[in-house]
Parts: structure tokens; C-alpha cells; sequence
């Protein structure tokens, strides 16, 4: 059978007509390649995505994150659809919103309260504020490369930012605790908050997990200066730790921000913080029409539950190891050299020879064409839905992507 996307370019030319880009942000096709990828789904099932051309993928995006237990989740759903029958968006809040804060304190390591939101940027925005409100200060570390959203403070997007709205952010290199301590000491009483992914994992790039001692490091030096520690963990929270990812790496943040996979696709989000910051917390002023919806609060208690039940963590790690071990060994046998980076969980594959990511959007291509969605310029997610029957069938379809890759660049 031929692959085909006709309905998918059908519906794009009409979107481009009526959307600015036809499709943007992370969606957009500039960032998988092309003309070889698919625009529009159908549906999507378990590990599964079915395009608007019938065909069908084994999906290592997991839609960039959320999707940690398998699309369509029963149980989930269940528990979305029974509370929005009660009412979606009404004038009070639910006791659903304490339940939910109250389950987020009781698991996550720093957790002592709790803010909803709807989407990640909204955490990291209302962390920075909070960072200021405590410490009376100006400036907030990020690192180079990282993400944190679409915000002028910290967009990666320079078109329509102003230098005004970087004057209080400083950028230094993910992980290098020198860089940190230099940049403390020269803006002395002005740093009112690092930010900080757990571990790099920036788009284009392989992944960079830290180093022993760079967490505590991190740790030393915020408490010597009352700098607000923030743990941006929107993309890898739930899938290395339920306890945090910082738990996961040992340390404890004062502020940590979480998205994705909270609740398996719905969109809620949460800022969760010690004790020491809430007052704080009590002074900025965070609200949004739809952040007090319960039914995804609802869906985010179920899918804890459900992750908590099936131990998610050890699951995912132990399918992104079957997949990463096999791409290994695969790219090893047809002579080509790759770099695998990043948690199991949430692996990057790289090619070692290239920097212009023209193997991997080859290899991706190859993939896709027969039922296996990477990106190429982005890491890639392990679901609890991922089975080791999807693992083999991907092994299968990586050792052609592979050979193709070989044919054309020869390494
Ligand atoms: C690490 C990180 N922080 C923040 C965000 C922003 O989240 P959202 O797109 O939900 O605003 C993302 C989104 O990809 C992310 O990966």
C-alpha cells in the first residue's frame, strides 16, 4: 500500500487560507518535516493515532506530552465526562479543587499548596511573580535553550518581544552551577528566582541530564542568597517520579510547575510550592475564566489514581529502555552512529555525525511512511499505553528507516 496524505494536504491548503501558518506552535509541519508527515487526526487510541488518510501510528509524541496513560483513557474520560455533566465552567469553585490540591500535597515532595491553571505557561508565569513577591526582587535566571512557554519573558520567539521585557531575565547555560554562582554574585540581592527544567531538554538538541551534585549546588547557593528555587516541570513531571521530578533527582525546590501529564490530555495545570512561599502565593493575582473548571480536575484525580496504581514511572522507563536499547543495537548493526540522550522515559535519538538533523528527518520520515511517529527535532514521550508488541513493531520499522539512511548518507 502506497502512502498517502491527500486529505491531509486537502485540509491544510484550506486551513492556510483561514489560520495564520495553517497549523502553528508546536503543531506546526516545519517542525517534523514537510510534506512526509500527517496534519490531521481522526482519532486516537491507546498508543494509536489514526490520520484523516486512515493510517495508522504507533505515536512516541504522546501529543508532546499529555497523553501518559493512552489516548482515550476509560477511566479518565469516565471521570471528565461524569462531572461535566454536573456543570463545566459555573460561578464557585468545586470541592473538587481541594480534593485535587490536597492529593497534590499529599504526593509531591514539595508540595504544601497548590494553584490550578490551565496550561504551563500559566504556572511558570505565575512562579515568577511569585519569586518577585517573595524576595522583593527583579531578575530571574533562566537557562539557554530552555523552554517555559510562550510569554515575552521567556519565548524563545523574539518577533514582537521587546528588550524591556527581558531587562529583569538573565540567561546562562543549563547545568553549569559556575555560571550560576557568577551570575549570583554580580547581581548581588537583585536574583529573585532560577528556573530551571530538571534536566535540559531543549528542541534541536540531545538532551543533558545533570550532573552528580549540580542539584545540591543549586540548592547551596539559593539558600545562601534567598534566591526562589523553581523547578520548570511541565514536560517531564509524572513520567520519572510521582513524588516530583526534582524527588527524582534529589533535591527540593521551593516552586515546581505542572502541566502535561497531570491529567492524561485534559487541560489543567498546577503550581505547587512550600509552605515558606504561601503567603506569597495568597498576594498575586492569578485567575482565568476557565481555571476553576472541575471536570478536569476530575480527570486529573483519576488519572493520579491510575498512575499511581500502575506504578507509571517504572512502566514508561521500562519500555523507553526496550525502545532505546533496540535503537541502538539497530543503528549499530546497519553501521550508522546515534545518540541516544535523555530520561528512558522520555528519550531524544540523534544521528553523532550530523548537526544539520538531515538523518534524522530521513529516518523520521522513513518511520512515519510506515506507521511510527518521531519527531525529529524534538524528544519523544513512552506511554503506559506503549506495549512491547507497539516496541517490536517499531524495532521492525526503525531497521528499514535505518538502511534508508544508510543507503542515502552511507553513515
Ligand atoms: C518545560 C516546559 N515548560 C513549559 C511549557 C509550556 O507549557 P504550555 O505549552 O502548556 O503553556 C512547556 C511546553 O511544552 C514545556 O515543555
Amino acid at each position: 500500500m502506497t502512502y498517502k496524505l491527500d486529505k491531509s494536504m486537502e485540509i491544510f491548503a484550506r486551513a492556510a487560507k483561514v489560520i495564520p501558518q495553517g497549523i502553528y506552535g508546536h503543531l506546526t509541519p516545519v517542525i517534523t518535516v514537510p510534506g512526509s508527515y500527517p496534519y490531521f487526526v481522526e482519532k486516537a487510541k491507546g498508543s494509536h493515532l489514526w490520520d484523516v488518510d486512515g493510517n495508522e501510528y504507533i505515536d512516541y509524541m504522546c501529543a508532546y506530552g499529555p497523553m501518559i496513560l493512552g489516548y482515550a483513557n476509560d477511566k479518565v474520560d469516565e471521570a471528565f465526562m461524569k462531572q461535566a455533566k454536573k456543570g463545566t465552567c459555573v460561578t464557585i469553585a468545586s470541592p473538587l479543587m481541594v480534593e485535587l490540591a490536597e492529593r497534590l500535597v499529599e504526593i509531591n515532595d514539595c508540595a504544601d499548596w497548590a494553584i490550578f491553571a490551565k496550561n504551563g505557561a500559566d504556572t511558570t508565569s505565575m512562579a515568577v511573580l511569585l519569586a518577585r513577591a517573595y524576595t522583593r526582587r527583579k531578575k530571574i535566571v533562566l537557562a539557554d535553550g530552555g523552554y517555559h512557554g510562550t510569554q515575552p519573558w521567556c519565548t524563545s520567539n523574539m518577533v514582537g518581544v521587546t528588550p524591556e521585557d527581558r531587562k529583569n531575565v538573565i540567561f546562562i547555560p543549563w547545568g553549569d552551577l559556575g555560571a550560576f554562582r557568577r551570575v549570583v554574585e554580580e547581581n548581588k540581592n537583585d536574583i529573585a528566582g532560577v528556573m530551571f527544567t530538571p534536566y535540559h531538554h531543549p528542541t534541536f538538541a540531545d538532551q543533558v541530564l545533570p550532573e552528580p551534585g549540580f542539584w545540591n549546588g543549586m540548592r547551596e547557593v539559593c539558600n545562601k542568597n534567598d534566591i526562589v528555587l523553581i523547578i520548570d516541570d511541565v514536560r517531564a513531571g509524572w513520567r520519572l517520579d510521582l513524588k516530583g521530578s526534582a524527588h527524582y533527582f534529589g533535591f527540593k525546590p521551593d516552586l515546581a510547575c505542572y502541566c502535561k501529564a497531570i491529567a492524561n490530555g485534559y487541560s489543567i495545570s498546577a503550581l505547587v510550592g512550600t509552605e515558606k512561599m504561601k503567603i506569597a502565593a495568597s498576594k498575586i493575582f492569578a485567575t482565568g475564566s476557565y481555571w476553576f473548571n472541575s471536570p478536569e480536575m476530575a480527570a486529573a484525580l483519576a488519572c493520579i489514581d491510575e498512575m499511581e496504581k500502575i506504578d507509571v514511572p517504572s512502566v514508561v522507563r521500562e519500555r523507553g529502555l526496550s525502545l532505546t536499547n533496540g535503537l541502538k543495537e539497530l543503528a549499530d548493526s546497519n553501521g550508522l552512529k546515534v545518540t541516544i540522550s535523555g530520561p528512558p522515559a522520555i528519550p531524544f535519538m540523534t544521528f553523532s555525525n550530523e548537526d544539520n538533523f538531515m538523518r534524522s528527518q530521513l529516518f523520521c520520515a522513513e518511520c512515519a511512511k510506515r506507521g511510527v511517529f518521531f519527531n525529529p527535532h524534538h524528544n519523544w514521550f513512552i506511554s503506559a499505553a506503549h506495549t512491547e508488541e507497539d516496541i517490536k513493531k517499531t524495532l521492525d520499522v526503525a531497521d528499514k528507516a535505518f538502511k534508508e539512511v544508510k543507503k542515502q548518507f552511507g553513515d
